[in-house]
Protein backbone atom coordinates (compact mmCIF):
# COMPACT_ATOMS: atom_id res chain seq x y z
CA UNK A 1 0.00 0.00 0.00
CA UNK A 2 2.38 2.17 1.52
CA UNK A 3 5.05 1.53 -1.85
CA UNK A 4 3.34 2.60 -4.57
CA UNK A 5 3.34 6.37 -3.37
CA UNK A 6 6.32 5.87 -1.78
CA UNK A 7 8.08 5.50 -5.05
CA UNK A 8 7.53 9.03 -5.99
CA UNK A 9 10.32 10.69 -3.38
CA UNK A 10 8.54 14.15 -4.22
CA UNK A 11 5.36 12.99 -3.45
CA UNK A 12 6.04 11.71 -0.68
CA UNK A 13 8.01 14.73 0.49
CA UNK A 14 5.32 17.03 -0.75
CA UNK A 15 2.45 14.48 1.54
CA UNK A 16 3.38 16.59 4.29
CA UNK A 17 2.77 19.51 2.82
CA UNK A 18 -0.89 18.16 1.96
CA UNK A 19 -1.86 17.22 4.76
CA UNK A 20 -0.84 20.59 6.34
CA UNK A 21 -2.13 23.01 3.54
CA UNK A 22 -4.70 21.05 1.37
CA UNK A 23 -8.45 20.84 2.79
CA UNK A 24 -8.96 18.06 -0.08
CA UNK A 25 -6.93 16.11 1.96
CA UNK A 26 -9.19 15.44 4.76
CA UNK A 27 -11.20 13.60 2.20
CA UNK A 28 -8.77 10.52 1.45
CA UNK A 29 -9.03 7.19 2.71
CA UNK A 30 -6.73 6.57 6.04
CA UNK A 31 -4.74 3.93 4.20
CA UNK A 32 -3.74 6.37 1.29
CA UNK A 33 -2.45 8.66 3.61
CA UNK A 34 1.88 8.07 3.62
CA UNK A 35 3.79 9.42 5.86
CA UNK A 36 6.36 12.32 5.51
CA UNK A 37 10.05 10.83 6.51
CA UNK A 38 11.87 13.68 8.70
CA UNK A 39 15.65 12.92 9.16
CA UNK A 40 16.12 14.05 13.00
CA UNK A 41 19.16 16.07 13.63
CA UNK A 42 19.47 15.54 10.27
CA UNK A 43 20.88 11.99 9.66
CA UNK A 44 22.44 11.46 12.62
CA UNK A 45 22.59 7.59 12.79
CA UNK A 46 25.32 8.34 9.64
CA UNK A 47 26.85 11.80 10.31
CA UNK A 48 27.13 13.76 13.41
CA UNK A 49 24.27 15.26 14.72
CA UNK A 50 22.85 18.89 14.28
CA UNK A 51 25.79 19.52 11.57
CA UNK A 52 25.99 20.54 8.03
CA UNK A 53 27.44 16.96 7.51
CA UNK A 54 24.08 15.53 8.61
CA UNK A 55 21.72 17.68 6.67
CA UNK A 56 23.79 16.88 3.45
CA UNK A 57 23.62 13.39 4.62
CA UNK A 58 20.33 13.42 4.58
CA UNK A 59 20.00 14.90 0.97
CA UNK A 60 22.34 12.31 -0.03
CA UNK A 61 19.78 9.63 0.88
CA UNK A 62 16.98 11.23 -0.65
CA UNK A 63 15.08 12.81 2.53
CA UNK A 64 14.18 16.71 2.15
CA UNK A 65 12.85 16.89 5.42
CA UNK A 66 14.96 17.71 8.34
CA UNK A 67 14.67 18.29 12.16
CA UNK A 68 17.29 20.39 13.97
CA UNK A 69 17.75 21.65 18.10
CA UNK A 70 18.23 25.97 18.24
CA UNK A 71 19.35 27.47 21.43
CA UNK A 72 21.46 30.64 21.85
CA UNK A 73 24.94 31.19 23.03
CA UNK A 74 26.25 33.62 25.73
CA UNK A 75 26.54 36.74 23.13
CA UNK A 76 23.31 36.06 21.45
CA UNK A 77 24.03 34.24 18.31
CA UNK A 78 21.58 31.20 17.36
CA UNK A 79 23.19 27.77 17.34
CA UNK A 80 21.89 24.51 15.86
CA UNK A 81 22.88 21.86 18.58
CA UNK A 82 20.45 19.35 21.22
CA UNK A 83 21.82 18.98 24.72
CA UNK A 84 21.89 22.34 26.84
CA UNK A 85 25.38 21.88 27.21
CA UNK A 86 28.32 21.41 24.35
CA UNK A 87 29.84 18.12 26.31
CA UNK A 88 27.99 15.19 24.67
CA UNK A 89 28.62 16.45 21.31
CA UNK A 90 32.26 18.37 20.71
CA UNK A 91 35.69 18.44 22.62
CA UNK A 92 34.63 21.32 24.99
CA UNK A 93 36.19 19.72 27.74
CA UNK A 94 39.59 19.69 25.76
CA UNK A 95 39.22 23.51 24.66
CA UNK A 96 37.63 24.61 27.58
CA UNK A 97 38.53 22.63 30.55
CA UNK A 98 37.55 23.95 33.77
CA UNK A 99 34.51 25.72 32.52
CA UNK A 100 31.81 22.92 33.47
CA UNK A 101 29.19 21.91 33.09
CA UNK A 102 30.20 23.79 29.87
CA UNK A 103 26.59 25.20 29.18
CA UNK A 104 25.64 26.52 25.29
CA UNK A 105 24.51 30.01 27.33
CA UNK A 106 27.90 30.11 29.14
CA UNK A 107 30.38 30.08 25.38
CA UNK A 108 30.88 32.88 22.88
CA UNK A 109 29.80 32.13 19.00
CA UNK A 110 33.21 32.38 18.92
CA UNK A 111 34.18 30.19 21.45
CA UNK A 112 32.21 27.78 20.49
CA UNK A 113 32.98 28.09 16.71
CA UNK A 114 36.46 26.75 17.85
CA UNK A 115 34.89 23.10 18.86
CA UNK A 116 34.97 20.29 16.58
CA UNK A 117 31.45 19.20 16.96
CA UNK A 118 32.35 16.06 14.86
CA UNK A 119 35.06 14.10 16.32
CA UNK A 120 32.90 12.31 18.87
CA UNK A 121 31.03 10.57 16.60
CA UNK A 122 33.85 9.29 13.84
CA UNK A 123 37.58 10.32 12.53
CA UNK A 124 35.79 10.66 9.48
CA UNK A 125 33.76 13.96 10.43
CA UNK A 126 36.61 15.39 12.77
CA UNK A 127 36.52 19.17 11.94
CA UNK A 128 32.62 19.74 12.00
CA UNK A 129 31.69 22.65 13.42
CA UNK A 130 28.60 23.49 15.49
CA UNK A 131 26.50 25.69 13.13
CA UNK A 132 25.75 29.09 13.74
CA UNK A 133 21.50 28.66 12.81
CA UNK A 134 22.32 30.97 9.78
CA UNK A 135 24.92 29.22 8.57
CA UNK A 136 22.35 25.78 8.63
CA UNK A 137 19.61 27.35 6.77
CA UNK A 138 22.13 28.68 4.07
CA UNK A 139 22.57 25.21 3.50
CA UNK A 140 19.40 23.76 4.11
CA UNK A 141 18.73 26.16 1.25
CA UNK A 142 21.56 25.14 -0.84
CA UNK A 143 20.04 21.34 -0.04
CA UNK A 144 16.43 21.99 -1.50
CA UNK A 145 15.43 21.08 1.79
CA UNK A 146 12.46 21.80 4.46
CA UNK A 147 12.93 22.61 7.96
CA UNK A 148 11.76 21.06 11.32
CA UNK A 149 12.89 23.53 13.29
CA UNK A 150 13.08 22.59 17.49
CA UNK A 151 13.36 25.84 19.60
CA UNK A 152 14.82 24.20 22.40
CA UNK A 153 15.46 24.83 25.99
CA UNK A 154 12.87 27.99 25.36
CA UNK A 155 12.76 29.21 29.43
CA UNK A 156 16.95 29.59 29.38
CA UNK A 157 16.57 31.80 26.25
CA UNK A 158 14.09 34.56 26.58
CA UNK A 159 13.12 36.69 23.14
CA UNK A 160 14.38 33.63 20.98
CA UNK A 161 11.03 33.40 19.09
CA UNK A 162 11.36 36.05 18.28
CA UNK A 163 14.99 36.48 17.45
CA UNK A 164 14.46 32.78 15.66
CA UNK A 165 12.07 34.41 13.42
CA UNK A 166 13.98 37.02 12.17
CA UNK A 167 16.91 35.16 11.75
CA UNK A 168 14.76 33.28 9.43
CA UNK A 169 13.14 36.54 7.80
CA UNK A 170 16.17 37.93 6.77
CA UNK A 171 17.31 34.50 5.31
CA UNK A 172 14.15 34.71 2.88
CA UNK A 173 12.23 31.77 4.58
CA UNK A 174 9.30 33.73 5.83
CA UNK A 175 8.13 34.33 2.29
CA UNK A 176 5.69 32.11 0.53
CA UNK A 177 7.86 30.20 -1.66
CA UNK A 178 9.56 29.15 2.07
CA UNK A 179 5.85 28.86 4.32
CA UNK A 180 5.57 25.25 3.28
CA UNK A 181 8.87 24.19 3.85
CA UNK A 182 9.29 25.23 7.72
CA UNK A 183 7.47 23.72 10.61
CA UNK A 184 8.74 25.57 13.93
CA UNK A 185 8.32 23.13 17.02
CA UNK A 186 8.98 23.15 20.79
CA UNK A 187 8.10 21.24 24.14
CA UNK A 188 7.29 24.43 25.56
CA UNK A 189 3.61 25.38 24.36
CA UNK A 190 4.35 29.45 25.43
CA UNK A 191 6.95 29.13 23.24
CA UNK A 192 4.35 27.75 20.11
CA UNK A 193 2.16 29.83 21.21
CA UNK A 194 4.58 32.72 21.06
CA UNK A 195 5.82 31.78 17.59
CA UNK A 196 2.23 32.09 16.46
CA UNK A 197 1.38 34.73 17.98
CA UNK A 198 4.03 36.89 16.06
CA UNK A 199 4.14 34.95 12.86
CA UNK A 200 0.41 33.83 12.59
CA UNK A 201 1.41 32.51 8.98
CA UNK A 202 4.24 29.69 10.19
CA UNK A 203 3.40 26.05 11.06
CA UNK A 204 3.78 25.41 14.53
CA UNK A 205 3.70 22.40 16.46
CA UNK A 206 3.94 21.06 19.90
CA UNK A 207 5.78 18.26 20.76
CA UNK A 208 4.15 16.20 23.41
CA UNK A 209 0.84 14.55 23.94
CA UNK A 210 -1.66 16.61 25.35
CA UNK A 211 -4.84 15.15 27.10
CA UNK A 212 -7.66 14.56 24.26
CA UNK A 213 -9.73 17.22 26.14
CA UNK A 214 -7.11 19.85 25.86
CA UNK A 215 -6.53 19.85 22.14
CA UNK A 216 -8.96 22.70 21.32
CA UNK A 217 -6.72 24.27 23.33
CA UNK A 218 -3.40 23.90 21.50
CA UNK A 219 -5.28 23.99 18.57
CA UNK A 220 -5.26 27.53 18.92
CA UNK A 221 -1.74 28.25 18.00
CA UNK A 222 0.20 24.57 16.84
CA UNK A 223 -0.77 22.69 13.34
CA UNK A 224 0.67 19.87 14.41
CA UNK A 225 0.72 17.31 17.79
CA UNK A 226 3.76 15.49 17.76
CA UNK A 227 4.25 12.92 20.27
CA UNK A 228 7.19 10.57 21.20
CA UNK A 229 5.48 7.47 19.06
CA UNK A 230 5.70 5.05 22.49
CA UNK A 231 2.65 7.36 23.30
CA UNK A 232 0.66 6.69 20.25
CA UNK A 233 -2.37 5.06 19.40
CA UNK A 234 -5.15 4.92 16.40
CA UNK A 235 -7.47 6.63 19.08
CA UNK A 236 -5.42 9.56 19.82
CA UNK A 237 -4.12 9.70 16.32
CA UNK A 238 -7.68 9.57 15.17
CA UNK A 239 -8.91 12.62 18.19
CA UNK A 240 -6.09 14.87 17.35
CA UNK A 241 -6.94 14.36 13.04
CA UNK A 242 -10.67 15.54 14.66
CA UNK A 243 -9.61 19.25 15.40
CA UNK A 244 -8.78 21.83 13.35
CA UNK A 245 -5.84 23.84 13.76
CA UNK A 246 -5.06 27.68 13.52
CA UNK A 247 -5.05 27.74 10.09
CA UNK A 248 -8.81 25.99 9.93
CA UNK A 249 -7.51 22.55 8.77
CA UNK A 250 -7.30 19.42 11.00
CA UNK A 251 -4.07 19.36 13.03
CA UNK A 252 -1.28 16.59 11.85
CA UNK A 253 0.64 14.00 13.53
CA UNK A 254 4.56 13.71 13.78
CA UNK A 255 6.01 11.20 15.41
CA UNK A 256 9.25 10.74 17.12
CA UNK A 257 11.88 9.15 17.23
CA UNK A 258 11.24 5.82 15.46
CA UNK A 259 13.89 3.72 14.26
CA UNK A 260 13.18 0.50 13.25
CA UNK A 261 10.78 -0.88 10.60
CA UNK A 262 8.51 -2.58 12.96
CA UNK A 263 7.90 0.67 14.67
CA UNK A 264 7.60 2.53 11.70
CA UNK A 265 4.88 0.18 10.27
CA UNK A 266 3.07 0.62 13.59
CA UNK A 267 3.03 4.23 13.50
CA UNK A 268 2.07 4.69 10.08
CA UNK A 269 -0.80 2.11 10.67
CA UNK A 270 -1.97 4.76 13.26
CA UNK A 271 -2.62 7.29 10.86
CA UNK A 272 0.11 9.66 11.52
CA UNK A 273 1.41 12.15 9.12
CA UNK A 274 5.23 12.10 9.73
CA UNK A 275 7.70 10.35 11.24
CA UNK A 276 10.83 11.95 12.53
CA UNK A 277 13.55 9.35 12.74
CA UNK A 278 17.36 9.03 13.14
CA UNK A 279 17.48 6.35 10.68
CA UNK A 280 15.21 7.58 7.56
CA UNK A 281 16.12 4.98 5.56
CA UNK A 282 15.31 2.17 7.37
CA UNK A 283 11.64 3.85 8.00
CA UNK A 284 11.27 4.69 4.46
CA UNK A 285 12.36 0.69 3.69
CA UNK A 286 9.98 -0.14 5.99
CA UNK A 287 7.16 1.80 4.46
CA UNK A 288 8.11 0.91 0.79
CA UNK A 289 7.51 -3.09 2.03
CA UNK A 290 4.23 -2.53 3.19
O1 LIG B 1 11.48 16.26 16.74
C1 LIG B 1 11.23 15.53 17.87
C2 LIG B 1 12.39 15.36 18.79
O2 LIG B 1 13.49 16.04 18.30
C3 LIG B 1 12.14 15.76 20.17
O3 LIG B 1 13.09 15.25 21.04
O4 LIG B 1 15.01 15.50 22.52
O5 LIG B 1 15.34 14.69 20.22
O6 LIG B 1 14.81 17.05 20.63
P1 LIG B 1 14.63 15.65 21.09
CA1 LIG C 1 14.70 18.01 18.50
Amino acid sequence: MYARVVAATAAAVLGTVTVLLSPTSDARAHEDRVPTVIAHRGASSYAPENTLPAIDKAAELGFSWVENDVQRTKDGELVVLHDDSLRRTTDVEDVFPGRAPWKVKDFTAAEIARLDAGSWFSPAYAGARVPTLRHYMRRVEHNHEKLLLEIKNPESYPGIEQQTLKLLGDEGWLDGRHLGRLVVQSFSADSVRAVHELRPAVTTAYLGTPAVARLPEFARFADLVNPSYGALTTDYVSAVHAVDGPHGRRLGVFAWTVDDAAAARGVAGYGVDGIISNKPDVVRAALDSD
